[in-house]
């Protein structure tokens, strides 16, 4: 997939990997659409970035996800990529996990992207071509004490991906997954609960949000199935 002209929807854009994601997007000729809850700082990256769209979406909440792919094919009539990278953490060993926590975070992180999936399947099936990028977790792939509900979430996207990604083959529509590992953004002081992971180790050195954002974008260029950002733990 070409990104020069492409219409790439950008979850959790107001921040981290996903404001890295529509910034390099755009600088390579994308038209952005930029969804998350904080309308300011969405509206001042749009403003920033040609052609760019923010659509203020709180993704837990069904309507909303369908609102903005609405918008995004009343501007644009058309939708090329979407990168489903809004996320939270739930940090807590298993036995601390609150119902309420979990249940917010899996609407988030698995709900989310299942409906955004289903909003723009009908558009890049009539358009013959599409590519769905779903961000992950390291975590999902490791068994990494005190963060089970969240790396549950993310293991669920990761099956979920998978079939997706077979059964939309036909339709021209590439389905892939990128895991990032520790990352420098806000995502540990925005958690549901809980704080540091991995026993107190921590990686040598986190990734950048903008080395996680060429990953995105280099598998929406190759179609890959994965890629798995790994890191040093020290
Ligand atoms: N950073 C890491 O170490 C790391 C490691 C592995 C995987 N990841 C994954 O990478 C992805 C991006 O995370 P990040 O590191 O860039 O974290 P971040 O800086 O905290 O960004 C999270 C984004 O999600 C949005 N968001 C949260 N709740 C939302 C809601 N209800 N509706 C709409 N948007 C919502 C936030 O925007 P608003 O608050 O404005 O809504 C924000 O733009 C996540 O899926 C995360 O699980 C991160």
């Amino acid at each position: 997939m070409d990104l020069d002209g492409a219409v790439v929807i950008v979850t959790g854009a107001s921040s981290g990997i996903g404001a890295a994601t529509a910034r390099l997007a755009a600088g390579r000729g994308a038209k952005v659409v930029l969804a998350a809850r904080r309308a300011d700082r969405i509206e001042a990256l749009a403003a920033e970035l040609p052609e760019a769209l923010a659509v203020s979406t709180d993704l837990r909440d069904p309507a909303q996800i369908a609102g903005l792919v609405k918008a995004t094919l009343d501007r644009f009539g058309r939708v090329d990529v979407l990168v489903n990278n809004a996320g939270q953490g739930l940090h807590v060993p298993v036995e601390q996990i609150q119902l309420e926590d979990l249940r917010s975070v899996t609407e988030l992180n698995f709900y989310a992207p299942l409906l955004a999936m289903q909003a723009v399947i009908p558009a890049m099936r009539k358009q013959g071509a599409g590519a769905i990028v779903n961000v992950s977790s390291m975590t999902s792939r490791m068994v990494l004490p005190g963060v089970g509900g969240y790396s549950a979430t993310k293991s669920a996207l990761n099956m979920l991906s998978g079939v997706a990604r077979r059964e939309l083959a036909p339709d021209g529509i590439v389905v892939s997954l990128v895991y990032p590992s520790v990352t420098a953004t806000e995502f540990h002081q925005s958690l549901a609960a809980g704080g540091r992971v991995g026993g107190g180790r921590s990686p040598v050195k986190p990734h950048t949000a903008e080395s996680v954002a060429e990953a995105i974008l280099g598998v929406i260029a190759s179609g890959e199935e994965e890629v798995l950002l790994t890191q040093d733990w020290g």
